[in-house]
């Protein structure tokens, strides 16, 4: 009986049984007696032989093989020869002499060998994804995605969640990023916009009373894109109805335990710790931290009040502030070397980093500035040993905090601090809004419909006109119900409990300055809803293209879609975006004129 199998299922029990196995020539080896292939399918690969004694005209057909033929071969399985097995591949043990091979379709030479791809440059990988995505390493990563996914559906199932979609012609869903339009043949001069997020219908659904929706959604937005970043991308949506925060947290904490546990085989420590975003940015200067590693900031504001350095005396008494942090054993840096750590902070975006070297003494040209008591504070503070470096900078809290996390970051990679492993953390307690300089106004920092935390709600109501306008006013303090999860330095989520009173939504809007008019034009469906029995209720997304980057270890997370885009936000394999032709244009109604 002839068997058809994937390439890595066959095993030593198949030794002696005839196969058929079909793929692609991963590699071809002519040794004149025998020519070997490596046969290769998503599975993954195996040898076969092909040998004159055993099929004169398979051995025959072997010569017109080239990589990346398409092939169908019957063949019985072996036992390697003793020292020959190959431990790289799983089925290192075994072979396969080929008894017929076909050629199903050959291949012109390829503009890089599928084994060398990711040598090649990333648009020629691009252009030619389909060669890239047959590289082993995107094969994986593209199966985790399958199987996560499914994990997820078959958990929120389980959980009483149900899935229901949501428009992609829809409006503008305030997350913060441009829009992409869409022209409207139908209603000339109208645009639909690509949904950011599906924020508004899932709280729409759960005032239909759906009490528990997820979605596995793409998501559009047109901002400057990073390798963690995409102009499309999905997010793992969901929303539910009569919940707290904890609730919140329970489910996502559940779930992420089981798919790591079913896809990685990785068992996650649960609770995960929780951190206020004060707490987040006082120790680690910025709301998602890396908590593979320690070595956390530390305000040193009230120590350096005891010396007489202008620059950090300076910085304090217009409302700046001094923190560090210990660059641990790094005294034996040189003076080229530290100034290069300057160059570093700089760019960052700091004035200067003053650093202290730990020896006998303190080695710095600021020492002479500050009494020794002050310096022996300060290096307590910053648990300095012998042989320690550190780091200050003095700054607006915002500049300062920025750039020692990002140093924090480099530190980390630096002295080889950062451990193996998944450390995820909650931030929660974000504030509600943020100043925007440039419009002179708060602005939502999650989105407008997330809920003040309850102790802050008489602030909230209470503030007038003149405290919208004030950077420095009580609306700074009010906190939100929000919460970020976060995955080794990467935000992989965000969400909030909501506003469902209408009494609230109102106030929200005047507060950020949106008029009632533009509310309605802009939400008028939201609030409507509102009115006719919302229920409390609350979500989070999680963005799977970042929690699956992070999964496979990888840095970026093209790695783990299929056809991602480039910087430019094109794709490079289908030529998207393409001008359209005049016929559609005239359609549309639109004109284009580039020199606009
Ligand atoms: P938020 O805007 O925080 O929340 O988005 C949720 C998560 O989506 C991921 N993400 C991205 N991933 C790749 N490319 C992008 N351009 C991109 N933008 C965001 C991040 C982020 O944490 N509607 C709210 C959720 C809610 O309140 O329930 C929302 O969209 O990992
Ligand atoms: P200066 O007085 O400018 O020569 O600076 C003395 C030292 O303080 C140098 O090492 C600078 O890099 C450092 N320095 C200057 N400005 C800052 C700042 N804002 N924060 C931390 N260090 C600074």
């Amino acid at each position: 009986m002839i068997r058809k199998k994937w390439c890595n299922e066959v095993t030593e029990s198949d030794v002696g049984t005839l196969i058929k196995l079909t793929g692609w020539v991963f590699r071809r080896r002519d040794h004149g007696g025998l020519i070997f292939i490596d046969l290769r399918d998503r599975s993954g690969i195996i040898q076969a032989v092909l040998s004159p004694d055993y099929s004169f005209n398979a051995h025959q057909r072997g010569h017109e093989l080239r990589n990346e033929y398409v092939v169908s071969i019957l063949g019985e399985v072996r036992r390697r020869p003793e020292g020959t097995e190959n431990p790289n591949i799983e089925t290192g043990t075994i072979e396969v002499y080929v008894k017929e091979i076909s050629v199903l379709n050959e291949s012109i030479t390829l503009p890089f060998t599928i084994e060398d791809a990711a040598d090649a440059s990333e648009s020629l990988r691009l252009k030619y994804r389909y060669l890239d995505l047959r590289r082993p390493d995107l094969q994986k990563n593209l199966i985790i995605r399958h199987k996560t996914v499914k994990m997820i559906r078959d958990f929120l199932d389980k959980e009483g969640f149900l899935e229901i979609e949501t428009p992609m012609l829809t409006k503008s869903t305030p997350e913060g990023a441009r829009d992409f339009l869409v022209p409207s043949r139908l209603s000339p001069g109208h645009f639909y916009a690509l949904p950011q997020s599906p924020q508004l219908f899932k709280q729409i659904l759960m005032v239909a009373g759906f009490d528990r929706y997820f979605q596995i959604v793409k998501c559009f937005r047109d901002e400057d894109l990073r390798a963690d970043r995409q102009p499309e991308f999905t997010q793992v949506d969901l929303e539910m109805s009569f919940v707290e925060r904890e609730d919140i947290i329970h489910v996502i904490e559940k779930m992420l335990c089981e798919v790591f546990k079913k896809v990685l085989h990785t068992q996650l420590n649960r609770p995960f710790p929780i951190l206020t975003y004060q707490e987040a940015m006082e120790r680690f200067g910025n709301d998602k931290p890396d908590l593979r590693f320690g070595r956390a900031l530390k305000t040193v504001e009230d120590l350096v009040r005891g010396s007489s350095f202008k620059v950090f005396l300076d910085t304090l008494s217009s409302g700046g502030t001094v923190k560090g942090i210990n660059a641990k054993g790094m005294a034996t840096l040189s003076r080229k070397e530290i100034d290069d750590l300057t160059l570093l902070a700089q760019s960052f975006g700091a004035k200067g980093l003053a650093w202290i070297k730990v020896k006998n003494g303190f080695e710095s040209p600021i020492t002479k500035f500050f009494p020794e008591g002050v310096l022996r504070n300060i290096a307590d503070r910053l648990d300095a040993q012998r042989g320690d470096l550190l780091l200050f900078v003095a700054d607006k809290e915002k500049v300062a905090n920025d750039v020692l996390s990002r140093i924090r970051l480099d530190l980390g990679k630096r002295l080889n601090l950062i451990k193996e492993g998944f450390y995820f953390t909650w931030i929660v307690d974000f504030p509600l809004f943020e100043w925007d300089d440039e419009e002179g106004r708060f602005i939502a920092m999650h989105h407008p419909f997330t809920s003040p935390l309850d102790e802050d709600i008489k602030i909230f109501f209470e503030s007038t006109d003149s405290d919208f306008k004030n950077p420095k006013s009580e609306l700074s303090k009010i906190r939100a119900k929000a919460y970020d999860i976060v995955l080794n330095g990467y935000e992989i989520g965000g969400g909030s409990i909501r506003i469902y009173k209408n009494v609230i939504q109102k106030k929200m809007f005047e507060i950020l300055g949106i008029s009632d008019e533009e509310a309605h034009i802009k939400f008028g469906f939201l609030l409507e809803a509102l009115q006719y029995g919302a229920p409390p209720h609350g979500g989070i997304a999680l963005g799977l293209d970042r929690l699956l980057m992070l999964m496979v270890g990888s840095n970026t997370i093209r790695d783990v879609i299929a056809f991602p885009k480039t910087q430019r936000a094109a794709c490079l394999m289908s030529g998207a975006p393409s001008p359209a032709t005049q016929k559609q244009l005239k359609e549309l109604n639109i004109r284009v004129d580039l020199n606009f």
